[in-house]
């Protein structure tokens, strides 16, 4: 496998897996619309890696544009990020999320099929377990999504099932990730929401260089050590490196295989503001909030099928997370618009 087209290239997970991609030989072909990143990420993608890539701006509803970028590149495989991805927002915006997320990819699985690509790494999310009734989550435990956001990735789970049913040489795998935070070690590449943070380490981390004056913490009534919620958080280079493992195997087995990738170890908010107070050197000022609605007491992942089946484990700790955040921050203070 040699060239692989990555949908949303320029976001969080998917420039720090370009790097990755890049730096270990693929021919990396990004698709973005910048409708939630910047350009300057790709170029600081191809700075890191000192390989160049193609981008193209385009929506990947754009069929005409998709069989474009899938008529000028021998495609091998898709990694596809591309959507929308903020649970609140989905509350407000459901049809929005349905259409980007849903017809996005279906638009992409019928320009795959009209030129013969037949594998494809999808992003899912933890977060279609809902709430949980117990952890750690394994894969088979039952799907039980809240919110718009999360039903759009527990549809598009079922849309691959279906397609992989129908067409037997597809080959597609769904990985559900827990929380991904941390940045590249570099200092160049890290998270940039737009707007006011809706995630918990871009929020903590604003607060750290001023933009922000405290985080509040939703709830500190959960039936938890301390009250607040738990998470599991894992480095976005683990991330990135499930998902270079997963695209080594995609051609095992025909089908859709569904893989958690999540660390199996827990924290609270506490627990995670404490952290990142350490990695910043002071302490990062919060107060207790009400609970956020549609928020979950404890999301923690079981991680055994990825490292049964591909020997796939996180190596970063919660310490390294923090130290990667704030170092991206502490140089990035503006994000890329500096
Ligand atoms: P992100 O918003 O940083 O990246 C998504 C990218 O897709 C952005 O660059 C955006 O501009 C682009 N995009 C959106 N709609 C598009 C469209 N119609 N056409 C072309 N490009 C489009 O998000 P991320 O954190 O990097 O997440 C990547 C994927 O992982 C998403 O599918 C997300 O739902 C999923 N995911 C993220 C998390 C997380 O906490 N970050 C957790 C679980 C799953
Ligand atoms: C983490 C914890 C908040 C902000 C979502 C999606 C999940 C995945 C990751 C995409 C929670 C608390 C937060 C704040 C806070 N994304 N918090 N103050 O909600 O666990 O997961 O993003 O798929 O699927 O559901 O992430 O970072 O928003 O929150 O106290 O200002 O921090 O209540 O306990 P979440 P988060």
């Amino acid at each position: 496998m040699r060239t692989v087209l990555v949908t949303g290239g320029a976001g969080f997970i998917g420039s720090h897996t370009c790097v990755d991609l890049l730096e270990h030989g693929y021919e990396t072909i990004v698709v973005d619309n910048y409708t939630n990143s910047s350009p300057t990420a790709l170029d600081r993608v191809q700075k890191i890696a000192g390989r160049p890539l193609v981008g193209y701006v385009a929506d990947l509803r754009d069929r005409h544009a998709m069989d474009g970028v899938f008529e000028r590149h021998p495609i091998d495989a898709v990694i596809h990020f591309a959507a929308k991805k903020a649970v609140g927002e989905s509350m407000r915006l459901p049809i929005d999320y349905y259409d980007v997320n849903l017809a996005g990819t279906t638009s992409l699985l019928r320009s795959m099929q009209a030129h013969g690509v037949r594998k494809i790494v999808f992003s899912s999310s933890c977060s279609i377990y809902g709430d949980a009734v117990r952890v750690p989550l394994a894969e088979e435990d039952e799907a039980r999504p809240t919110n718009p956001y999360a039903r759009s990735k527990w549809i598009c789970e079922q849309i691959l099932r279906d397609a992989c049913e129908r067409y037997p040489d597809l080959s597609a795998i769904a990985l559900r990730y827990f929380n991904p935070i941390g940045a590249h070690p570099s200092g160049l590449l890290g998270e940039v929401p737009t707007g006011v943070p809706n995630n918990v380490v871009p929020y903590l981390m604003q607060v750290a260089v001023g933009r922000l004056e405290r985080l509040s913490v939703f709830g500190g009534d959960y039936a938890t050590a301390d009250g607040t919620a738990v998470r599991d958080y894992i480095h976005v280079l683990d991330v990135v490196a499930g998902h270079r493992v997963a695209m080594e195997h995609l051609d095992d087995e025909r089908g859709l295989r569904v893989l958690n990738l999540g660390t199996g170890v827990g924290t609270s908010v506490l627990q995670l503001v404490n952290a990142l107070s350490e990695a910043c050197g002071r302490e990062l000022p919060y107060v207790v909030a009400d609970r956020r609605p549609g928020d979950v007491p404890t999301l923690i992942a079981d991680p055994g099928r990825a490292e049964r089946l591909w020997g796939w484990r996180a190596t970063r700790g919660l310490a390294d997370m923090c130290h990667d955040a704030w170092r991206f921050q502490r140089l990035n203070p503006a994000g890329y618009a500096a």
